[in-house]
């Protein structure tokens, strides 16, 4: 076995930069003493992901408290195993609240931990069947011209005799609105206080430490959106049902779920992709704007194909850190990780490792032969990765096809500085009259 701390040329400061979600007070302190290199990082992790991959492909951060797991089959091999578990983290969250705090927030208790992303094994896999059927292909091909006319609409908003916001104006709204509508929401819900309720049960998870006010709010939002759910999914009439609630009733009838699991699901739907549908658009842009010649060639058929998206989202990837706990010890990279520990796998470094992709730095449609992890992996892959590609492959070739392409400059989009997430927060564009 290999001492994972010696002989590694990775300085414990710029690995407490990455990927980390925990957000903890000691966190933001050595951000803030780091935060040149630490916005560097952001702005382009990949050739410090190549310093872990060939240094410390298994490195314990004790800043993170967590091993980082920086290579292509590393993350393959632990993701597929049954070292890990999801669950733990989230039920640790949930066995430590007091009485007082689990009494405020009854619908949180009821409807959170059984999330896809907190449940392991047969619990995943039976409340996982309800996710695929709202999410099968027939579904998505079904949306596609609703997704194409919210994409066009907003375009043509654009108002292309002032300044743009790439983000305001187009990538953050266009995929919630495409949510709210394939969910069937109508006008009895104003979109802004379902994208309000949305923000707040995604937001600060530290339910320990909250005020009675920010409880009070979290258990609104979780309330909000488990009522109109629960209105949607238990009408029994539904003629007016959107394709995914329907979806969920037959569903939830087949695998003798009740109406809670089907709730706890179209939750799932609307927030699952609030935040990585926005920065796939914004991210996938940047890409495809910096290989100009790349980006023509497959846009030739007037279009970018669902291949060449996949392509975009392996070389420049959303989610940049998937958090685990291991339940067994595992060997990796000759690395013995103990039972307990906390991982922290990086998918945005598998992407790029040159021992799984022949051209793993060059946008290459052959590199596509192989799985990449934009998605995740294994039995939690993203079950909304075909909804994802089919939004991503409607705006991107909407906006290369648009007139403001031509204004659109990569050095201008800033970068957002959500570790776990990779984005583009502003896209300020100047058009010239
Ligand atoms: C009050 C709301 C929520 C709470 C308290 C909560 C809590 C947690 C916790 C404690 C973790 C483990 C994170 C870590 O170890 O860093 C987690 C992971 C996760 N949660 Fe939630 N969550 C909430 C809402 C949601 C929602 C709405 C979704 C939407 C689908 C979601 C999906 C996930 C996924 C996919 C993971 C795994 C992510 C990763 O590995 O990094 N959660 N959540
Ligand atoms: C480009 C957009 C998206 C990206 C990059 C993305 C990425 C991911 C990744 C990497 C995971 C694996 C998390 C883990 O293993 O811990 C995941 C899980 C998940 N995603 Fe997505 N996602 C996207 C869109 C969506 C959409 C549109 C939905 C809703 C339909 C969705 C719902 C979920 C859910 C429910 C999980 C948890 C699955 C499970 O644990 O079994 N995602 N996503």
């Amino acid at each position: 076995m290999r001492d994972e701390h010696k002989g590694s040329a990775i300085s414990d400061a710029k690995c407490a930069s990455i990927g980390p979600g925990a957000d903890t007070a000691q966190a933001a302190q050595r951000t803030a003493r780091n935060s040149m290199a630490y916005d560097a990082l952001l702005d382009d992790p990949y050739p410090f992901y190549k310093e872990l991959r060939q240094s410390a492909p298994v490195h314990y951060s004790a800043g993170r408290g967590a091993w980082m797991i920086s290579r292509f089959d590393d993350i393959s091999r632990i993701e597929a195993s049954d070292a890990l578990s999801h669950g733990a983290r989230c039920d640790a969250l949930f066995a430590g609240l007091s009485e007082e705090i689990r009494n405020r927030l009854p619908t949180v208790c009821k409807v959170v931990p059984n999330h896809l992303g907190h449940l392991d094994s047969t619990a995943h896999t039976k409340h996982r069947k309800l996710m695929q059927a709202a999410t099968a292909r027939p579904v998505i091909t079904a949306l596609k011209p609703m997704v194409e006319a919210k994409c066009k609409a907003r375009l043509e908003a654009l108002n292309l005799t002032q300044d743009v916001d790439l983000i305001g104006d187009f990538a953050k709204p266009l995929p919630f609105e495409v949510l709210v509508a394939a969910m069937g929401l109508d006008h009895r819900w104003p979109l802004e206080d379902v994208e309000g309720w949305t923000r707040n049960m995604l937001g600060d998870f530290a339910l320990a430490t909250m005020s009675t006010d920010e409880l009070d709010r979290k258990e609104r939002a979780v309330g909000a959106l488990s009522s109109i759910f629960g209105q949607l999914l238990s009408d029994n009439h539904g003629t007016s049902d959107s394709l995914i609630i329907r979806a969920l009733k037959k569903a939830m009838i087949k695998q003798g779920l009740g109406l809670d699991a089907a709730i706890c699901t179209a939750i799932q739907c609307l927030t699952g992709g609030y935040e990585s549908l926005r920065h796939a658009v914004s991210v996938g842009l940047h890409t495809a704007l910096n290989h100009p010649q790349w980006t023509a060639t497959q846009m030739q058929s007037g279009g970018l194909s669902v291949e060449a998206v996949d392509e975009l989202m392996r070389y420049d990837c959303v989610v940049q850190k998937l958090s685990r706990t291991v339940s067994k010890p595992v060997t990796l990279s000759d690395v013995k990780v103990p039972k307990g520990a906390n991982v922290h796998l990086l998918p945005g470094s598998g992407n790029r490792d040159p021992e799984r992709f022949a051209n793993p730095d060059t946008l290459d449609l052959r590199n596509g032969s192989v799985a990449h992890f934009a998605f995740g992996a294994g039995p939690h892959y993203c079950p909304g990765a075909g909804l994802a590609r089919m939004l991503v492959q409607v705006a991107l070739t909407a906006l290369l096809n648009h007139d403001i392409y031509s204004y659109i400059r990569t050095e201008d989009a800033q970068w957002d500085r959500d570790e776990r997430h990779r984005g583009i927060a502003r896209w300020p564009v100047q058009v010239q009259q």
